[in-house]
């Protein structure tokens, strides 16, 4: 069955179940989609020394690339918290799109990313996100 973009952004949302998020209560989720059809999901962990917090993106790519994962990002939903009436959809952060760009580059593809907000979803490429991104391609 193939993980349609209501199964991914569910995906993320659970995540999000699981942040550590005491400091801003600000719970993130994101889940990567890749082209086997796995899906690999992160959320945010804050620390007391506020500035090392991790975002949810960061987190789920660390846990793919651990895996052992080096390409065939296609998709990416973030999801924030919906009970805050008036927010927008929130989009990643800009040192998430660099880090989403190293795994996406290294599989050359340009992923979708969901951006879920409490009224809508937002559908952006990585590449709008980060145009003109430096990547492992710079180096070689
Ligand atoms: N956050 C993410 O997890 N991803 C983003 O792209 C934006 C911000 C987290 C970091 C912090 O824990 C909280 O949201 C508030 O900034």
């Amino acid at each position: 069955m193939p993980v349609s973009d209501t199964d991914l952004i569910a995906a993320a949302r659970a995540a999000a179940e699981q942040s550590y998020s005491p400091y801003s209560n600000f719970a993130v989720g994101a889940a990567l989609l890749f082209a086997d059809g796995s899906v690999v999901t992160g959320t945010n962990i804050e620390n007391a020394s506020y500035g090392l917090a991790l975002c949810a993106e960061t987190v789920a790519i660390a846990k793919a690339m651990d895996a052992g994962v080096r390409g065939g990002l296609v998709k990416v939903a973030v999801t924030g918290p919906n009970d805050r009436g008036g927010a927008d959809a929130i989009t990643p952060c800009g040192r998430c799109r660099q880090v989403l760009n190293e795994l996406a580059q290294l599989g050359g593809t340009d992923p979708e990313v969901l951006c879920v907000g409490p009224h809508e979803v937002k559908s952006v490429r990585l590449g709008e996100l980060l145009p003109h991104a430096f990547g492992p391609a710079s180096l070689a």
